[in-house]
């Protein structure tokens, strides 16, 4: 069977509103901790993404019972059996690591194997084992797979991360939730998907504080229920199609967005000399006018400029006038859109942790790879701009992460298909 591709006739000024749909990041470390509630939870704004099916098919596999209706999935937690999550199920998307922390807390033992390589550079679990075993867990890792057990119940620990890793954060949220006693995680990951799982937690009797600040405390409880959660907007959907009305001197309304998550996104833009105007739950972007480079663009973690926008900004500033600056602080492997961004006429060198991107009046179509998941969007807004014909090829990333991209950008006036 031959893989299908996205076909882009480029050039044309996109104008219009978009739906956000809910976020990636938040949904999957939820759909983990519905394992935790042993109830029955419902989880709505649950985006369409094979990401999504793949933390379903592992909720399955462990004898839960998930459906979906509409944009809203219900899992029943009360028929877990399982603790171990095949390879095959590993393999197929790396967060599934998420589990771990759910599945330990829950049932005290897990059995995984090694979330496998990734396409941005190495994605150690130093910080989750290290965390999860001051908790109390024990760990042993033979031949690639991971071999834990909680010998007793988690009666809280302090911990500090030597950096704020988002997945460790959340694992390590995970695993202390049902115990005694406080945990209390110092230089934990700020971004607002750590919220959003707190809250969902929270909503199921937990008793989190601390979220969104640098300092997380989890009070042991004995018990959680199920509940009724919303997932909140995807943030780098939204930056996505901000960048495909930027690169198209377009404009564009994102709608059920949260604006003030923000703010290092929407900064971003405006130095890119867009007019971006955020309202209690959309935002207005307008980039009429001609785009101007930005002298020095980093990333950092949350409040920082997120490394998943990264590759759409800089697809963004190919058509900016100046040179634009990119360092990447949070990936290594993060700048795989520059070669093929290159095929579309863009001038950037990319070394190490800098990329050097000279703005250029146009770009011309050609035929694309995307190598991941961001990349692969950031390829698909170069396409929207470039002149003539573009391709898109290994769609199954960029199906990792958007619902209904194409019908989202015909309706903003793009002419691109599934071929
Ligand atoms: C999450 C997001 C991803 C985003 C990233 C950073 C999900 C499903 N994915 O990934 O989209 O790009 O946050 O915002 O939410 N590290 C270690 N040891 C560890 C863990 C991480 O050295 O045990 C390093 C990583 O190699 C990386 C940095 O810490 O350099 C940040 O990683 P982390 O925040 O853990 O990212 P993920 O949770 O994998």
């Amino acid at each position: 069977m031959t893989e299908s591709k996205l076909y882009i006739e480029g050039g044309k000024r996109l104008a219009g509103e978009v739906f956000v749909h809910g976020a990636k990041n938040s949904v999957l470390p939820v759909l983990a901790a519905t394992l935790l509630s042993g109830g029955v939870c419902r989880i709505e704004n649950c985006p369409e993404l094979s990401d999504v099916y793949s933390s379903t098919r592992i909720l399955r596999s462990l004898g839960c019972k998930c459906r979906r209706e509409g944009s809203a999935v219900e899992v029943d937690a009360r028929t877990l059996s399982g603790c171990e999550i095949s390879e095959d199920l590993m393999r197929e998307m790396r967060s599934s690591i998420v589990f771990l922390g759910a599945i330990l807390g829950r049932l005290r033992r897990c059995r995984l194997s090694f979330p496998g390589g990734c396409e941005l550079g190495p994605r150690p679990i130093d910080i989750h084992l290290s965390g999860l075993r001051k908790l109390g867990a024990k760990i042993t890792e033979a031949h690639g797979v991971l071999d834990c057990s909680m010998p007793s119940a988690v009666t809280g620990a302090s911990m500090t991360l030597p950096l704020p890793s988002v997945g460790a954060t959340e694992n390590i949220m995970l695993a202390a939730v049902l115990g005694s006693g406080e945990t209390v995680i110092r230089n934990a990951a700020r971004e607002p998907e750590i919220s959003d799982l707190a809250g969902f937690l929270n909503a199921c009797g937990a008793k989190i504080s601390g979220q969104g600040s640098a300092t997380v405390v989890i009070n042991g409880v004995e018990s959680l229920h199920g509940a009724t959660y919303s997932i909140m907007p995807d943030r780098i959907v939204a930056a996505t199609y901000m960048g495909a009305a930027a690169i198209t001197n377009g404009e564009v309304m994102l709608r059920g967005v949260r604006p003030a998550d923000m703010h290092s996104t929407v900064s971003a833009f405006e130095q890119a000399g867009a007019g971006v105007y955020p309202y209690s739950d959309r935002i207005y972007l307008s980039a009429k006018k001609p785009l101007r480079a930005i002298k020095t663009l980093r990333t950092a973690p949350y409040p920082g400029f997120p490394t998943d926008c990264q590759p759409i900004v800089m697809a963004v500033l190919t058509k900016a006038r100046g040179t634009s600056m990119i360092v990447e602080n949070i990936f290594e492997n993060r700048f795989r859109a520059a070669p093929e961004l290159r095929r579309l006429g863009a001038d950037i060198k990319a070394e190490g942790r800098v990329a050097v991107i000279e703005g250029v009046p146009r770009l011309s179509g050609a035929a694309t790879v995307a190598s991941d998941l961001r990349a692969g969007a950031a390829l698909v807004l170069g396409g929207l701009a470039a002149e003539g014909v573009t391709t898109v090829s290994n769609l199954h990333y960029i199906d990792r992460g958007y619902e209904a991209l194409e019908s989202s950008l015909r309706a903003l006036g793009a002419r691109i298909r599934r071929i």
